[in-house]
């Protein structure tokens, strides 16, 4: 499976499909990648937050890929003409050669035009298309995710680092320890100033505790 990281939450993985994960494209100043350029075969989004629902829609329309996120959000796509497949927390769906679950994630969302007008749940993804990957989406450090590491043991965990609205380095160090995935990925940090963030503090607070961290450079692509 190819991984490769476009700065911030958003990811491009091929696997059985090729997908995109909080596609924050226009506006991320990490991102180098060309909105013209992405082909996808399914779009997922952890929430509404525009550093995470970004351009999404659009891609999804562009590519003809299957937008799949909680259904609130998966509702207001398909008004834009977007197709969408709608899940909710604990449950998923299969797209294609990829199935996609929804778990928990401890934060704030919102939507529409006026990005905050409207909350919806925010989330994390349990995407499985040959491998098995945990975005953990926006979320503070919690418990169950030691659950999520049982029920689903990922092979890959994408874990916040950033603090201020997500977990920091520490807290993200001890989610690593409790999912138990074979690699742990740090993201969202340094997109902007109140985010910075070391992640090799991340990185040797977590393997400290014996969880394996591999830290990617904007645009870095890795086979795993
Ligand atoms: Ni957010
Ligand atoms: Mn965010």
């Amino acid at each position: 499976m190819k991984l490769k990281w476009l700065g911030h939450s958003c990811f491009i993985i091929e696997g059985n499909d090729k997908i995109i994960i909080d596609p924050f494209i226009t506006g991320n100043p990490l991102c180098s990648e060309k909105l013209d350029n992405i082909s996808v075969d399914i779009v997922a989004i952890t929430h509404g937050h525009g550093d995470h629902l970004g351009d999404g829609i659009e891609i999804a329309k562009k590519n003809d890929a299957t937008l799949v996120a909680i259904h609130e959000i998966a509702q207001y796509a398909a008004g834009k003409g977007a197709k969408a497949e709608g899940i909710n927390m604990g449950g998923g769906v299969k797209v294609k050669n990829t199935e996609i679950i929804m778990t928990p994630a401890w934060h704030s969302s919102g939507l529409d035009e006026t990005n905050f007008a409207i909350a919806t749940c925010p989330a994390g993804l349990i995407i499985n298309s040959g491998k098995v990957i945990y975005h953990a989406g926006d979320t503070a450090l919690f418990s169950d995710m030691k659950l999520i590491g049982e029920l689903y043991k990922p092979d890959i965990a994408l874990l916040p680092i950033g603090g201020r609205y997500t977990m920091d380095a520490k807290q993200a160090a001890m989610a690593a320890e409790w999912i138990k995935a074979r690699v742990n990925i740090p993201m969202h940090y340094n997109t902007f100033d109140v985010i910075k963030q070391d992640p090799n503090e991340f990185k040797s607070l977590a393997e400290e505790k014996g969880a394996e961290v591999i830290i990617l450079r904007p645009g870095e692509e890795i086979e795993i």
